[in-house]
């Protein structure tokens, strides 16, 4: 199927796409490992301001578009522009500088184990070098305190920490060189209810204070509803389809039919149709769907 780029009005408060150039411009992208294709002809694009949500099935490939997407894996054919840049063509000190415009929660928090709290944080500060270790160790603590935690906490090492805790140090360390852009790699994943509503409240509060873009992995379909404008959603090795939900759940295709009109998905789309948000025709699919 042809992948669909979406034009549409941001759903959560980001603005529309319209006619403005994307920060992030993937085209043609494809990756192999061996005789594994993961991606074949994927193309996606990112706009400022706004948070946009990748789903699929595990394995089809969500993490590996996020590391191609930030330079930690190479993509097999294709090209990714980040803020009007070719990747490719970067040499490894402008890789670098471009670097420092974005930053990245991993899956599994990719904490260091055998650092504080606080040297995890400020560990790429630490990197830049050019900064003396008490202002380093402020601006850290800044960020502990940005995303809900306090300086009583700074010491705790990693193994000390709840999995709500350890998800928001992940966090404050992608937030240390204050970028403009940040990947959250499945950010709810593990927390229980109230964790993660904790988290998308903090999400909220952060992209207003701090005017952030946000690529967002997640099979949370609550924190999904919560904070995306446009949703894409990867199947058949590509993009299906990148777009506001009331659109996106229009398109038959049976992982949409199967994730977003399935019992778990109409109750999510329901509780959407029930605060301020502009997406009360997903509330008529979704009873709709639940009629048929
Ligand atoms: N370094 C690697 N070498 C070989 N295969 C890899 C490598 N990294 C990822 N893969 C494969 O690429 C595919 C996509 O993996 P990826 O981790 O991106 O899935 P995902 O969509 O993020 O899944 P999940 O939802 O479970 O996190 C999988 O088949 C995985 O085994
Ligand atoms: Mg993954």
């Amino acid at each position: 199927m042809t992948a669909i780029i979406d034009s549409g009005a941001g759903a959560n408060g980001g603005t529309s796409p319209g006619a403005r150039t994307p920060i992030i411009e993937v085209r043609g992208l494809v990756k192999r490992f061996g005789d594994t294709v993961v991606h074949d002809g994927l193309d996606l694009e990112v706009y400022r301001d706004e948070v946009l949500s990748i789903v699929g099935g595990s394995g089809t490939g969500k993490t590996v578009l996020l590391r191609q997407i930030v330079g930690l894996e190479r993509p097999s054919a294709g090209t990714i522009r980040l803020f009007g840049e070719d990747l490719a063509g970067l040499d490894p000190a402008r890789l670098q500088w471009m670097r420092n415009r974005w930053g990245m929660q991993f899956q599994r928090g990719a904490l260091f184990s055998s650092l504080s709290v606080i040297d995890n944080i400020a560990l790429p500060l630490r990197e830049l070098r050019c900064l003396p270790d008490n202002l380093i160790c402020e601006a850290s603590l800044l960020k502990l305190e940005l995303v809900g935690l306090s300086a009583r906490d700074a010491d705790k090492m990693p193994a000390d920490l709840s999995g709500g805790m350890v998800k928001r140090v992940a966090l404050a360390r992608a937030l240390a060189l204050e970028p403009e852009l940040v990947f959250l790699d499945e950010p709810t994943a593990g927390l229980d209810p109230m964790a993660s509503d904790d988290y998308v409240a903090l999400i909220r509060e952060l992209r207003r204070e701090l005017k952030l873009t946000v690529v967002m992995v997640t099979h949370d379909l609550d924190t999904l509803v919560a904070l995306s404008d446009r949703v894409a959603v990867l199947a058949d090795r590509k993009v299906l389809a990148a777009l506001p939900i009331p659109q996106l759940v229009k398109i038959d295709h049976p992982f949409i039919r199967e994730y977003f009109l399935g019992e778990r998905g109409r109750r999510a789309l329901s509780a959407l149709s029930a605060g301020a948000n502009p997406a009360s025709d997903v509330a008529a699919v979704a009873g709709h769907a639940g009629e048929s």
